[in-house]
């Protein structure tokens, strides 16, 4: 069946079965291999992309329920593709990553989180991270560098 996706801004035909999830979609038909595939059940957050701005677990997100909704994958978080977002430069400069393999899906939670709580407390990052797994353990540099973007001046334009 024909779906007419928007994607990073463009509007992208693929023709899969209904139920095929957008983490295959994005991956396998239209080659956005940055969203990861972890666990393919919901529960360590590698896939995590947005869907209206919130972040979704694409391996749980059937391709025939997302509709015309703007779906935003790490390779669009930024309007520029030739520039990082604020909470992504943050990151690099920090050196967050180890391995990488979850930090997009870290990328994506953190952004669409920062985006409505653009001040966290400690408390409130753990807990909006929790779901996110890295089996390198980076959460404290994750921790450091959403608090280091939260205080940029950009505040909440940061996770944009
Ligand atoms: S691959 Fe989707 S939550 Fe793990
Ligand atoms: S950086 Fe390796 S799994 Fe998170």
């Amino acid at each position: 069946m024909k779906y007419t996706l928007n994607v990073n801004g463009t509007s992208r035909t693929v023709d899969v079965a209904p139920d095929t999830p957008m983490l295959w979609v994005l991956r396998d038909h239209l080659d956005l291999v940055g969203t990861k595939f972890g666990c393919g059940v919901g529960q360590c957050g590698a896939c995590t992309i947005h869907i209206n701005g919130e972040a979704t677990r694409s391996c749980m997100t059937p391709v025939s329920t997302v509709g015309r909704k703007k779906i935003t994958t790490i390779e669009g978080l930024a309007a520029d593709a030739a520039k990082l977002t604020p909470l992504q430069q943050v990151w690099c400069d920090s050196d967050v990553a180890q391995c990488g393999y979850c930090q997009a899906g870290q990328i994506m939670q953190a952004a669409s989180f920062l985006k409505d709580n653009p001040k966290p407390a400690d408390d409130e990052i753990d807990g909006a991270m929790a779901g996110n797994l890295c089996r390198c353990g980076t959460y404290l540099r994750i921790r450091a560098a959403i608090k280091q973007a939260a205080a940029m001046p950009a505040g909440k334009e940061a996770a944009q």
